[in-house]
C-alpha cells in the first residue's frame, strides 16, 4: 500500500474518531443526537473497516474500543458490578451467518439453540434488587460507570418495586426503558395543544424523560421497560439457558417481551429475522433490530466478550428508517382539491427499505416550524407504508447564510394566486378552472367508489381536459364521442365501451353521486348517510343546515360544508346539467348496487396499478364491505399491490387470503374470493 493512501487512511481515521466521539456524546450524554442512528453506525463501520485494514494506525483511545459516552454530572455515579457491554451489529443476512460461523469455529461446533429477541429502541438500564426489593437503578453510561437514576426508574409503572416469591439475595436485571408509540403520540398531542415544540422520536424522548433531574417530571411521562438480561445474581435457581433465565425473570414479576423465541436451527433464526422485519410496524414500540443470543449459558461463558461486546450475541439491524441527505429544493404540488402541499426534493437516499428522492413537508407552518432550508442536510424518515417525511435539519451542518424558503404566492399549475385562509393550516389554489383541479374532480367523479365509469382513467381524463372536451363533471355526459374516436388509441370498440360505461353510470345511486362531487368533508360513509337520510337530491337541496345536522354522523362542520356547497352558483349549475343528463337522483338507484361485500373486511396495501388506495377503499365501501387500515384475525382478505410490506407479512402469518389486483377485480365484480386458477393435473 502506498504512503499516500496510508496517510489518507490515517487522516480519515482521525476525522472519524472525532466525529464518532462528538455524536456519541450528543446521543448518550446530552440526549440530543444530531444524526440518525444509521448514520452513526455507518461512521463506526467505516472506522472499523479502516482499523482492520491498517492495524498499525489504530489510536489507543479509538472510540471503537468504548461503549457509549461517560456519565453526565447531573446524577451520582454508579459502578456496574460487571460491565454493561454493547452489541456487535450485522447489517445483512450474510453478516448474520458469518457471526454464526465464527461462533461455531470458536466452539468447535454449532450451538444447539439460539434465543431471538426484539432489539428495543430505548436506553439500557440496570436495576438491582436485594432480597427482592429494588435498591438501585443505573443507566449504562460508558459501560463501567453509569448514572444513578433510581428515583426516576421507580416511577415507571412496568418496573416492580419488589419481586415475587423466590427472589434471590441479589438480582441485577438489565433491560431497556422505552416510550411506546402511543404514549409518544399522546405526549406530543398534549405538547402541541399547549403550543410547545413537538418531541422528535420516542427514543430520545424516553432518554430525556428518564434523565430528568426531578423524578416528578419522569413520573408524568409514560415510560415502559423490558427486561432482557441479568448481571450479578446471588442465589436463585441453577439455570442452564438464557431462555430459561428470561422465563424466571417473568416469574419474578419482571416484564419480559412476548416476542422472545428459542430456535434450534440457524436457518430458522434467519427466517425469523425476516418475519420480525416485516411486522415491525405492527408493534406499539420502536425496534431497530433483532438480538440473537446463544442460549446455552456455559457456551456463552466459553465464548466470552471483547471489551465492547459479547461474542455470544449479535444485533441484526433492520434497515434504517431515518437517514440524512441534502435538501436540494422545495416545490409545491397542487392536489386534486387545489391544496398546495410543499415537498422536499432530496438527494436520493436509501431509507425505510426504498430509495427516497421526495418527501412531504405537509404545509407552510411545518416548513417554518422545522426550519428546513434548501441546501440543508436534513433527516429523512420513512417508516413502512408511511409517506417519507423530512424530520428536520442538521443544524451543525448548515452552511452560513442559508436563506429560508418563501412559500410561493402563485399556483405552479395555473399561475393564479394561492390563498391561505385565516386560521387554516392549508394553502389552496382557489381557481376552480385550474387544470390540475379540473382533472382531479373528473378523475374522482369517474372513479370506482363514485360513478364507476370504466375507461375513464387518469391518462384519458388528462387527454380530454387538455383537448377541451371536459371542463367540469357534467361534461362527462355530453362527451363528444365522435371527436374521441379521432384520437390515437381509440378504436370503435373502445369508444363504444366508453359510451356504454358513461350511460351505465347514470344509474348509480345518490350516495355515489354525492361522493363523486367531491364536496369537502364528504367521504363515502357521509355520502351514504346523507343520501339515505334525504332519499332524493331534490329533498337534500331543500334541506336546511339544521336538517343536515340532524343526520346521524354529521357534525356542524360537515353539515355547513354540504349546505354551502349546494348553494354555490357554479355547483348548482353543474347539478342542473347532471339532472338534465338523466342521472338517477334517488338514494336507492334504479340499479341499487348489490352489497356483495357485506360483512367482509378487506385491507388494501401497497400500490395498485389500476386505482388509488382511496379509490379501492371507496369501491369496497360502495359494495357494503369495510376496509380497515390494519390486518387482524377478522380480516377477510388482503389486497396487496406493489411494495406491500408488513400488512402482507401479517396476512401470511395469519393465513388470510391475499389477492393480487386481478383477483381484487373479480372480488368487486362477483363478491367471491376467487382462489388461484386450478393448476393442471
Ligand atoms: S442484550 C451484553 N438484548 O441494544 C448484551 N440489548 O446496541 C447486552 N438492546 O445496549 C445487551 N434490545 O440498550 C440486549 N433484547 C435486547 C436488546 C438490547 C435492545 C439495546 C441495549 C444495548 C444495545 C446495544
Amino acid at each position: 500500500m502506498g504512503r499516500k493512501s496510508t496517510e489518507r487512511a490515517g487522516a480519515r481515521m482521525d476525522e472519524l474518531g472525532a466525529l464518532i466521539r462528538h455524536h456519541d456524546e450528543r446521543y448518550h450524554t446530552l440526549d440530543d443526537p444530531e444524526i440518525p442512528d444509521a448514520d452513526f453506525d455507518a461512521l463506526v463501520v467505516e472506522l472499523r473497516d479502516l482499523e482492520a485494514a491498517h492495524p498499525g494506525l489504530v489510536a489507543a483511545d479509538s472510540p471503537t474500543h468504548r461503549v457509549g459516552s461517560g456519565a453526565s454530572n447531573t446524577f451520582a455515579e454508579v459502578e456496574h458490578g460487571s460491565p454493561m457491554r454493547s452489541l456487535d451489529n450485522a447489517f445483512d443476512m450474510d453478516e448474520l451467518r458469518a457471526w454464526d460461523e465464527r461462533v461455531g469455529r470458536r466452539l468447535g461446533g454449532a450451538p444447539s439453540a439460539w434465543v431471538c429477541e426484539l432489539k428495543f429502541d430505548g436506553l439500557a438500564v440496570s436495576i438491582r434488587y436485594e432480597d427482592g426489593r429494588l435498591v438501585q437503578a443505573a443507566t449504562r453510561g460508558d459501560g463501567r460507570f453509569g448514572e444513578d437514576v433510581t428515583a426516576n426508574v421507580r416511577t415507571i409503572g412496568d418496573v416492580p418495586h419488589s419481586l415475587g416469591p423466590g427472589a434471590p439475595a441479589v438480582l441485577e436485571v438489565r433491560g431497556e426503558v422505552y416510550m411506546s408509540k402511543s404514549a409518544f403520540d399522546e405526549l406530543n398531542r398534549v405538547q402541541e395543544a399547549a403550543g410547545g415544540k413537538a418531541y422528535v422520536n420516542p427514543r430520545n424522548t424516553a432518554a430525556g424523560s428518564l434523565r430528568q433531574k426531578s423524578a416528578t417530571v419522569t413520573a408524568t411521562r409514560d415510560l415502559s421497560f423490558w427486561a432482557y438480561q441479568v448481571g450479578e445474581v446471588v442465589g436463585g435457581p441453577e439455570l442452564a439457558g438464557h431462555h430459561d433465565t428470561l422465563a424466571w425473570l417473568a416469574d419474578l414479576g419482571l416484564p419480559v417481551n412476548d416476542g422472545v423465541v428459542r430456535l434450534t436451527d440457524f436457518d430458522e433464526v434467519v427466517a425469523h429475522v425476516g418475519v420480525v422485519g416485516a411486522a415491525r410496524h405492527d408493534l406499539d414500540y420502536e425496534i431497530d433490530g433483532v438480538v440473537v443470543k446463544v442460549d446455552d449459558l456455559a457456551l456463552q461463558e466459553a465464548l466470552g466478550s471483547t471489551a465492547r461486546a459479547p461474542r455470544w450475541a449479535i444485533a441484526y439491524k433492520l434497515p434504517p428508517e431515518e437517514r440524512t441527505t441534502r435538501l436540494l429544493g422545495i416545490d409545491v404540488s397542487i392536489g386534486p382539491g387545489g391544496q398546495a402541499t410543499p415537498f422536499a426534493r432530496l438527494e436520493p437516499v436509501f431509507v425505510g427499505g426504498s430509495t427516497v428522492a421526495v418527501a412531504t413537508l405537509h404545509n407552510a407552518d411545518q416548513v417554518v416550524r422545522k426550519d428546513v432550508r434548501p441546501g440543508d442536510v436534513v433527516v429523512v424518515r420513512k417508516a413502512g407504508d408511511v409517506i417519507p417525511e423530512v424530520v428536520g435539519p442538521v443544524l451543525s451542518e448548515r452552511p452560513d447564510g442559508l436563506a429560508t424558503w418563501p412559500f410561493p404566492t402563485e399556483c405552479p399549475e395555473c399561475g393564479e394566486a394561492l390563498v391561505r385562509s385565516e386560521g387554516e393550516a392549508a394553502t389552496f389554489c382557489v381557481n376552480h378552472a385550474c387544470p390540475r383541479q379540473v382533472r382531479g374532480r373528473i378523475e374522482h367523479f369517474a372513479s370506482r367508489g363514485a360513478m364507476d365509469i370504466e375507461g375513464f382513467g387518469e391518462q384519458r381524463v388528462d387527454l380530454f381536459v387538455t383537448e377541451g372536451l371536459l371542463v367540469d363533471v357534467a361534461d362527462v355526459y355530453s362527451l363528444d364521442l365522435d371527436r374521441v374516436s379521432g384520437f390515437e388509441g381509440f378504436g370503435e370498440v373502445s369508444v363504444r365501451n366508453l359510451g356504454e360505461a358513461i350511460d351505465r353510470s347514470r344509474q348509480r345511486p345518490l350516495g355515489r353521486l354525492l361522493f363523486g362531487l367531491r364536496i369537502p368533508h364528504v367521504g363515502t360513509t357521509v355520502a351514504d348517510q346523507v343520501a339515505s337520510a334525504f332519499g332524493h337530491l331534490g329533498r337534500l337541496e331543500a334541506a336546511t343546515v339544521h336538517d343536515l345536522e340532524a343526520v346521524e354522523g354529521l357534525g356542524p362542520v360537515i353539515a355547513a360544508s354540504v349546505h354551502g356547497w349546494l348553494r354555490d352558483g357554479g355547483n348548482r349549475d353543474v347539478l342542473a346539467r347532471l339532472r338534465s343528463a338523466g342521472l338517477n337522483l334517488e338514494a336507492g338507484g334504479s340499479q341499487q348496487t348489490e352489497q356483495v361485500l357485506a360483512g367482509m373486511s378487506i385491507v388494501v396495501t401497497g400500490t395498485l396499478a389500476g386505482m388509488g388506495r382511496d379509490e379501492a377503499r371507496a369501491a369496497i365501501a360502495a359494495l357494503g364491505g369495510r376496509s380497515p387500515g390494519s390486518v387482524s384475525a377478522k380480516t377477510t382478505a388482503v389486497v396487496a399491490g406493489d411494495g406491500a410490506g408488513s400488512k402482507l407479512a401479517r396476512a401470511e402469518e395469519l393465513g388470510i387470503p391475499v389477492l393480487d389486483e386481478a383477483a381484487f377485480g373479480r372480488l368487486l365484480a362477483t363478491g367471491e374470493l376467487a382462489g388461484r386458477p386450478d393448476l393442471p393435473g
